[in-house]
């Protein structure tokens, strides 16, 4: 068993650093933000309140969901509704109840006992999901880059609107009672704010070898 885990804030880069390193490893990747966006979603279109805890596990529990180059949520593919504003609005305090993470984090162990090799990305994988992971890296950047980055991916001006939401979140994922996000003790730290995607690849892969995995 050999794993990565990639934490840190919304636009530091870490799905795109997941899927290259991914590929150059040949390892698949667990993008579990979206797990969390998908259970979002059920939210929205269950109306179900960001504050009822158990309603929310129980859609966490009950959903099918297929988390690969795709986001399969119960047969039909999500994987563009998942990154609305809609979604990014409420996706915050609906991943701070603990029946959810609880749910959500037995899932991600499951998938990745089954794996074996594997990139797994979020905001507590090293610190929770996985402790034992062979390398943990903590990716950052500048609030601008990230806003900028966010922009970039939704194909959407940069506003003082977007800037202000992802620094809402990011203060929610940080400052919550289950689970924040934070930088774990022995968490390999990179600003991406001037660095390449491949530069970050190439930094991962050399930390890899320096624990003794080569791709
Ligand atoms: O990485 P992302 O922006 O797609 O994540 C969406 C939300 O899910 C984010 O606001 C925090 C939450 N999340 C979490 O709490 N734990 C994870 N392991 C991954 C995401």
């Amino acid at each position: 068993m050999a794993l990565v885990a990639i934490d840190g804030p919304g636009g530091s880069g870490k799905s795109t650093v997941a899927a290259a390193l991914a590929k150059r490893l040949g390892w698949e990747r667990l993008d579990t933000g979206a797990m969390y966006r998908a259970v979002a979603l059920l939210a929205l279109r269950h109306q179900v309140g960001v504050f009822d805890g158990p309603a929310l596990a129980g859609l966490a529990r009950a959903m099918e969901l297929d988390v690969g180059e795709r986001i399969v949520l119960d047969g039909e593919d999500v994987t563009t509704e998942i990154r609305s504003e809609a979604v990014d609005a409420v996706v915050s305090p609906i991943s701070a109840h603990p029946a959810v993470r609880a749910e959500l984090v037995a899932r991600q162990r499951a998938w990745a006992a089954e794996h074996q090799t594997a990139v797994v990305e979020g905001r507590d994988i090293g610190s929770v999901v996985l402790p034992d992971a062979v390398l943990k890296v903590y990716l950052d950047a500048h609030p601008e880059v990230r806003a900028a980055r966010r922009a970039g991916q939704r194909e959407t001006a940069l506003d003082a609107a977007l800037s202000a939401a992802l620094a809402r979140r990011d203060a929610a994922d940080s400052t919550r009672e289950h689970a924040p996000l934070h930088v774990a003790a022995d968490a390999l730290l990179i600003d991406s704010s001037e660095l390449g995607v491949e530069e970050v690849v190439e930094r991962l892969l050399a930390a890899l070898e320096e624990r003794g995995v080569r791709p």
